[in-house]
């Protein structure tokens, strides 16, 4: 930030202050309020004409321009503290942002004159077509955001045969039954004791998935800052919904349990005792625990987390697709951004297993772009989420409209009239 900008800033806050101030009358107030929002939040911004509104949000999901308008609606409708366990990152959120800024500077290169006035973004995957080339990525306590759930989601990308790849929650059969189309992919945590791991590749296989991820990148605890200091600001008392020790929760009361398949009650002890035994993501996987996984499944298995060309390397030698991720920056700060990482490992994946991506896609045209980069499929998990918050299935609904739209508008603006037409010269890295 330049000397100029932190003044103005220091300027408007201040401005802002005195309008707020008790002492002063109304007329002075709301005169240095209006001063305070004309100042410029950035001068060399080109949309600093706009103002930004801290409180906007839509009223119904087709007044959603884009997939951003989504989160501050969700924003306003989802206790803080849900909404802040979707959004945060690991420790200082450098991961996130990173995610997200990097896709901005790796540039399109368009092509002309081509006949695009049919698009087909349908993508061939695990044994199904798809037909839009991004997925839905697992995400734990969809619930929390809306009691439509995992299933309203499921639902909505049903009916759009868009993908999803979902984890712990309903049955594969039962999502499957919800998306009454196209399967989903399955992904796991998997644990480093044997038995525990083999029963819980088994049943995603029993239950009808056709592949499984397996998530790989948690191989520790991890902080995650902005939940922690959201949840200080939510005074509700979170044993009246979850399955946590909450000292705050009365012993010998009656709590209600929200999740995708409905409300049910528990008592405190049972919540209690339910978080004693909880163990937790995996601590210690290898890859000798990968290596035997493949004689225990005849379902494909692609590694969620791989950010390093030779761990992409290793996936290649036993098989497994690979799945560019960085879990949305909520286990490493300053990790690489996943966008950056995927040069690296399409050259050692060299098309000889499917490669998928995540973190921080947000429009059709980053998209496209990961797309033109090599990825097979692309991810997004928090902007399903968003719509989900925002207005539950319906709002997934609009997601997909809105990602649909702006998917074709990329495809058509590159010179692209089906994903095989997304070639690598059509991205560079910009300066
Ligand atoms: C609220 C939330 C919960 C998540 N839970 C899981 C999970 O249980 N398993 C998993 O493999 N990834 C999980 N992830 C990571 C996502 O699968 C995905 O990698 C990430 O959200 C992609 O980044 P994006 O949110 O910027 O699109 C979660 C992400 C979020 C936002």
């Amino acid at each position: 930030m330049t000397q100029f900008s932190v003044r103005e800033k220091n300027r408007r806050a201040f401005l802002k202050y005195l309008a707020a101030s008790v002492v002063l009358t109304p007329g002075v107030r709301s005169a240095l309020a209006a001063s305070a929002a004309e100042l410029p939040a950035n001068p060399e911004d080109p949309f600093m004409w706009w103002p930004h509104d801290p409180n906007f949000a839509v009223e119904r999901p087709e007044d959603a321009i884009d997939v951003f308008e989504l989160e501050a609606t969700a924003y306003k409708k989802v206790p803080i503290a849900h909404f802040a366990y979707m959004e945060t990152g690991a420790d200082g959120g450098g991961t996130v942002r990173a995610n997200r800024q990097d896709i901005g500077k790796f540039a399109i290169r368009s092509r002309r004159l081509r006949d695009v006035r049919k698009v087909d973004a349908s993508v061939n995957m695990y044994g199904s077509k798809y037909n839009w080339p991004f997925f839905f990525c697992p995400v734990g306590g969809p619930s929390a955001q809306h009691t439509d759930g995992v299933l309203g989601a499921a639902r909505a990308a049903g009916r759009h045969n868009v993908a999803q790849m979902v984890g712990s929650g309903p049955t594969v059969a039962t999502l499957n039954k919800a998306r009454n189309g196209t399967p989903i992919f399955q992904q796991l945590y998997i644990s480093s004791n044997w038995e525990m791991t083999k029963a819980r590749v088994q049943n995603a296989e029993r239950d009808g998935a056709r592949v499984v991820a397996i998530t790989v990148d948690l191989p520790s605890t991890f902080k995650r800052n902005q939940y922690e200091r959201a949840k200080r600001r939510d005074s509700r008392i979170c044993g009246t919904c979850h399955e946590i020790a909450d000292p705050k929760f009365p012993k010998g009361s009656v709590a209600r349990r929200v999740g995708s398949t409905g409300t049910s009650e528990v008592s405190a002890e049972a919540m209690t005792e339910a978080v004693k035994n909880y163990k937790g993501p995996p601590l210690t996987l290898t890859w000798e625990s990968m290596k035997r996984i493949r004689d225990i499944t005849k379902m494909d298995v692609m590694l969620k987390g791989i950010m390093h060309p030779e761990d992409a390397e290793m996936c290649v030698k036993l098989g497994y697709g690979i799945m560019v991720s960085n879990h949305g920056g909520r286990n490493e700060d300053t990790s690489a951004s996943t966008i950056s990482a995927l040069p690296d490992i399409v050259s050692v994946a060299k098309g000889r297993v499917p490669v998928f991506i995540d973190g921080g896609f947000r429009r059709g045209m980053d998209i496209v772009k990961a797309l033109a980069m090599g990825a097979d499929m692309v991810g997004f998990g928090r902007p399903w989420l968003w719509g989900l918050g925002a207005f539950g299935e319906a709002g997934v609904d609009r997601v997909i409209e809105i990602m649909q739209a702006e998917i074709t508008a990329a495809m058509q603006q590159v010179g692209a009239a089906s994903v095989k037409d997304l070639t690598r010269d059509l991205v560079y890295k910009s300066l």
